[in-house]
């Protein structure tokens, strides 16, 4: 008799952005006059670059040549697209990263979740908390969580790093010691950034103690304070203690188109075993390659024309997340992020919970936003707005936030 993996049962409900999105579906179904504005998932709404677009229909037509047709993608990615991203995001930044350390996915989400697979289930993890849920979920389906506490929401086998007021949503080092370390700057949910001596501190730490870190540098492009490092690799000694995880979806609107890609340099051993080779193993195994086309889609972003319009993209963006921000501050709410985030976090009113604040916003203003408690249980009285939304969107919500 066949078993099943029954980690999967100790998650516990669905998908923090499933829950939300049969919520919204069932409140819809209920009140079909009612106008919703979404600023829930962070989902981008612009459409994709010109530059970009063009890149695809020149790719689609390679693909319908014999002479200029592809099949499958190289194990690690096309060598044009590992070229462009090696030299903009690394090199440029004074970065030593080169093209053979860098993997070429079909997203982020998939590389933060599988990545955990090339490490013992007996190993320790650390979380920032509140957290993008993937890194956890993860490794409660890997079975390295120990068990959950319905009353705490706490897995016993996870180190928490609460990210609060008080220490600017920046975690500290750890009583005790983890072996992997996720952190996620600028934060994905509470929009924090830290400094680059903040996150050498880190990679201090990991190298004097022997863990990983496992880097999610989604939001980069948001960055707009001088100070705030665009990659751990900025940091000195991060090539032995550092994965670094990163998307085209934030940064050049790619949540639908799907591109992706995980640095692990060769320094990064473990007992001299290179992690490089056991991600390389896996990904010729278990991974089909990013399509062609959405490869050469991805190379156009670091194109002249390309950097230029996604620039502008990036400003209309950040354009809403500061409309947000001033506008919930003289609503009278305490707000942080969205300075170097596309996320606004704000402290629920009227000591509300999370789900209460859901539930009132969605009820009074037809607005959907994310409960912090569902990233973690110090996200507990927070709640997560983001700035993909539309301009008119994002003006009409902030007005029928302050009529509330
Ligand atoms: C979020 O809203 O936290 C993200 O969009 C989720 C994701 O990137 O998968």
């Amino acid at each position: 008799m066949y078993k099943i993996n029954d980690n999967y049962l100790k998650l516990p409900g669905s998908y923090l952005f499933s829950t939300i999105g049969k919520k919204v579906a069932a409140y819809t179904a209920e009140h079909p006059e009612k106008s919703i504005i979404r600023l829930g998932i962070g989902d981008v709404t612009q459409p994709l670059a010109p530059a970009i677009i063009e890149a695809m229909h020149k790719a689609v037509d390679e693909m319908g040549c014999a002479e200029t047709f592809h099949g499958y993608a190289p194990d690690l990615g096309y060598e044009f697209l590992r070229n462009a991203i090696a030299g903009g995001d690394y090199q440029a930044r004074g970065a030593d990263i080169k093209a053979d350390e860098i993997f070429v996915s079909d997203g982020a989400k998939c590389d933060s979740g599988n990545i955990q697979e090339i490490f013992s289930t007996d190993n320790r993890i650390a979380v920032c908390d509140p957290v993008y849920p993937v890194y956890v979920d993860t490794n409660v389906m890997a079975g390295r969580t120990g068990t959950y506490d319905a009353e705490t929401e706490m897995w016993s086998d996870v180190i928490y790093m609460p990210c609060l007021a008080e220490n600017g949503f920046a975690p500290k080092l750890p009583k005790e010691t983890p072996d992997l370390i996720y952190l996620c700057f600028p934060n994905n949910p509470t929009g924090s950034a830290i400094t680059k001596e903040q996150l050498q501190m880190w990679v201090d730490y990991a190298n004097r103690v022997g863990a990983v870190i496992i880097y999610d540098a989604a939001y980069e492009a948001y960055i707009s304070e001088e100070n705030v490092p665009h990659t751990i690799y900025e940091c000195e000694g991060a090539r032995t203690c550092a994965i670094e995880l990163k998307s085209f979806s934030k940064n050049a609107g790619f949540t639908g188109v799907r591109l992706g890609y995980t640095v692990i340099p060769k320094d990064l051993k473990c007992g001299g075993v290179s992690l490089h080779a056991l991600w390389a193993r896996r990904h010729g195994t278990k991974y089909n390659g990013a399509p062609y086309i959405i490869q050469r889609a991805g190379e156009a972003v670091y194109s002249e024309e390309g950097k230029a319009q996604l620039k502008e993209q990036i400003a209309y963006y950040m354009k809403n997340a500061k409309t947000i921000r001033d506008g919930l501050k003289d609503a009278g709410y305490t707000v942080s992020g969205g300075v170097n985030a596309p996320y606004i976090w704000l402290k629920t009113p009227d000591k509300m919970t999370s789900w209460e604040f859901f539930d009132y916003l969605l009820e009074k203003a037809g607005v959907v936003g994310t409960p912090g408690s569902g990233f973690g249980p110090s996200g507990e009285g927070y709640f997560r707005l983001t700035a993909f939304g539309s301009y008119e969107n994002t003006l009409a919500a902030l007005e029928r936030i302050k009529k509330m």
